[in-house]
């Protein structure tokens, strides 16, 4: 089944689902998580060179056989590489470990203060190369995306952030709509806690869904781009069976009730 996709202010589209390869381990696990997921027909890959295991979605990818045109990479500049000689060498490295000539977009990992700026008009030029279609930014709350869109000559396509249902972040899922930005969800299933919430549960078995499909779906409904991570076959395939079904308003204002700002990972609210 072919995989819904939005379409970025580049004009090209992105999967409405992306597996996420962190943390996966880079070698067999990573290469077998990626051929489940290929099997179970995604077609969105989220890595990173933080990640360690861009060599391994390159090396699966090219033994799929499926064409590059039918696949969509995302890497991202890890912090130390953001300084504006290291980024170009680093993005170089990152297009042989995954075995391509570019790729469908770039992300700046983390609003590095010292480094962000200049960081960006690299991401243009290499964007302006051909060498990836798209580019965006990763953790960025609303004052950083304010400082780059005041400055930028390229507009981020997108922004990834930690998002699910006990972290909402509604207030920048709305500024990014009015910009034209899309929204990453990661960590969508909240790094695997919470889903034994009886809302959840609740919501679930009304649907005949998992909790987890109810939180991805959740992404969807708000207009996001989810990307679960998992290594089990199973659950990757469950991860992305959530396009059969739609939650209704009274569902979606009882899930509205369980943003409680929990994070997961790093919080880059206060980073100036
Ligand atoms: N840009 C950034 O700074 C940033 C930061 C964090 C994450 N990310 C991206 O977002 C992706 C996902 O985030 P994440 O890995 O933190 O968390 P996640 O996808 O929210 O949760 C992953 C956890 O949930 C479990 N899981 C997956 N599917 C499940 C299911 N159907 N039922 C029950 N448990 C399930 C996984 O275990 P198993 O693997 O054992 O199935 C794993 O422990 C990352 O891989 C990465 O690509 C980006």
């Amino acid at each position: 089944m072919a995989i819904p996709s939005l379409k970025m202010n580049t004009g090209a589209k992105i999967p409405q689902v992306g597996l996420g390869l962190w943390i996966v381990l880079p070698g067999f696990v990573a290469k077998k998580a990626v051929r489940s997921a290929l099997d179970a027909d995604y077609r969105h890959f989220d890595t990173a060179q933080a990640y360690h295991n861009e060599q391994h979605l390159g090396a699966a990818l090219k033994e799929s056989g499926i064409d590059r045109g039918e696949v969509f990479i995302t890497t991202k500049i890890r912090t130390t590489n953001l300084g504006s000689d290291d980024i170009i060498p680093s993005f170089e490295k990152s297009l042989d470990k995954l075995q391509t000539d570019y790729v469908d977009l770039l992300l700046i990992h983390f609003p590095v203060t010292e480094t962000r700026k200049a960081a960006w008009q690299k991401l243009e030029e290499i964007h302006k190369s051909g060498r990836a279609k798209a580019i965006g930014v990763s953790n960025y709350m609303v004052s950083h995306l304010e400082e780059l869109l005041k400055e930028c000559t390229v507009k981020p396509a997108v922004n990834q952030v930690e998002l699910h249902v006990f972290l909402q972040m509604t207030e920048l899922v709305d500024y990014c709509k009015k910009k034209g930005i899309i929204v990453e969800a990661y960590s969508p299933l909240a790094h695997g806690h919470g889903m034994d919430d009886p809302v959840l549960q609740k919501i679930a078995k009304k649907h005949g869904k998992t909790t987890a499909q109810i939180m991805l779906r959740w992404c969807l409904e708000i207009g996001t781009v989810p990307l679960p991570k998992s290594t089990h076959k199973d659950r990757i395939k469950e991860n992305i069976d959530i396009f059969d079904f739609k939650l209704d308003i009274g569902d979606m204002a009882e899930l509205k009730k369980l943003d409680r700002g929990f994070r997961t990972c790093w919080d880059p609210t206060n980073v100036p």
